[in-house]
């Protein structure tokens, strides 16, 4: 017998051996786009530290909604972009509010091709930009916050939204939630739970994206990134409120915490590739100092690798025309 009797290598000869053998693969349905549409906008506005993301028009929405649709995309998640903002984020309650009325004409434009998700959070609704509204001190007030969202996520549903993802990582949202829809009678719409969305740098284009106007940060009520076990507890929470799917974010900062969600979640698991992950592989490419195709896919076989079944990432679209080619 010659040495070495094991030879691994003997599988990644070639590109269809390795093909065979691949214990990961990326296909356009694991993706959701993540999606901006800014109130009043007659044209789409580039968002300068996303290179190749835009604040969508009403319009232009609805073809970037077709476009996800006939790329057989997972889904699309959609984050309004207010005129006017207020203290306790109302036009997120209003039906004919920015984001209500986007989710129903996006629905009317690709009906059930593609679910529908809506962001059900208040932080684009609120002029100081907190994910909830204020107590008298300046903290964000769990309790009052989780009955505006109970009734934010019935509005939602109304305008036929197929998926609710509260974002705000309220104590007791997504129960209320459930609550509200299954009282309104929205049974049968489902509740993706951002269960462990920490306090992140990686945060930050995605403020310039939604013209938010946050000052301070959001550490009293996001993860804070040095905890581990904490993301377990918030996740089994989330389930035993009835989360139906569970969300980890951001992703690739975050692999440890998305192979535990995925280990001890019996719903289906996404991680959320988010605007600073987006930023920062763009300036690198831009710069010519990586391959950008080969390190969106990596990092999202990466991604899926950790354990999530789906993916929000803005590479949505065309990460999914690479894998028609
Ligand atoms: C809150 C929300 C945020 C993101 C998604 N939903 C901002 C935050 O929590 O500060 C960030 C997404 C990204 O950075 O791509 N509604």
């Amino acid at each position: 017998m010659t040495f070495p009797y094991a030879r691994p290598r003997r599988l990644r000869r070639t590109p269809a051996l390795r093909r065979l053998v691949a214990e990961t693969r990326l296909h356009p349905a694991d993706f959701i786009l993540p999606v901006f549409v800014r109130e009043g906008l007659s044209e789409p506005e580039p968002i300068n530290s996303m290179p190749g993301v835009v604040q969508h028009t009403e319009k232009s929405l609805l073809s970037a909604a077709k476009d996800a649709a006939d790329l057989g995309l997972g889904g699309i998640m959609l984050f309004g972009i207010l005129a006017e903002r207020d203290a306790e984020g109302s036009a997120g309650l209003d039906p004919e509010g920015i984001l209500n009325r986007s989710i129903r004409a996006v629905k009317d434009t690709v009906g059930e091709q593609l679910p529908v998700m809506a962001d059900l959070c208040l932080d684009e609704f609120t002029d100081h930009g907190h994910c909830g509204v204020l107590d008298a001190t300046g903290s964000v007030d769990n309790d009052r916050t989780l009955e505006l969202y109970a009734q934010m996520g019935v509005v939602q549903a109304a305008a036929g939204a197929d998926v609710v993802a509260p974002s705000g990582m309220m104590d007791g949202q997504v129960g209320v939630i459930r609550d509200a829809l299954d009282e309104a009678g929205h049974q049968e719409v489902p509740i993706l739970a951002y269960a462990a969305k920490y306090a992140s740098a990686f945060y930050g284009p995605f403020r310039e994206a939604v013209d938010s106007q946050l000052t301070g940060d959001r550490r009293q009520y996001q993860m804070d990134a040095p905890n581990r076990t904490e993301a377990r507890r918030e996740v089994e929470l989330d389930l035993a409120e009835g989360a139906d799917m569970v969300m980890v974010k951001p992703a690739s900062a975050y692999l440890d915490i998305l192979s535990d969600v995925a280990e001890i979640s019996d719903v289906p698991v996404s991680a959320y590739q988010v605007s600073g992950e987006y930023a920062m592989i763009e300036a690198a490419a831009a710069q010519g100092w990586v391959d950008r195709r080969a390190i969106v896919l990596e990092s999202l076989t990466a991604i899926r690798r950790a354990g999530a079944g789906n993916i929000l990432t803005y590479y949505a679209a065309e990460a999914a025309r690479w894998l028609h080619d």
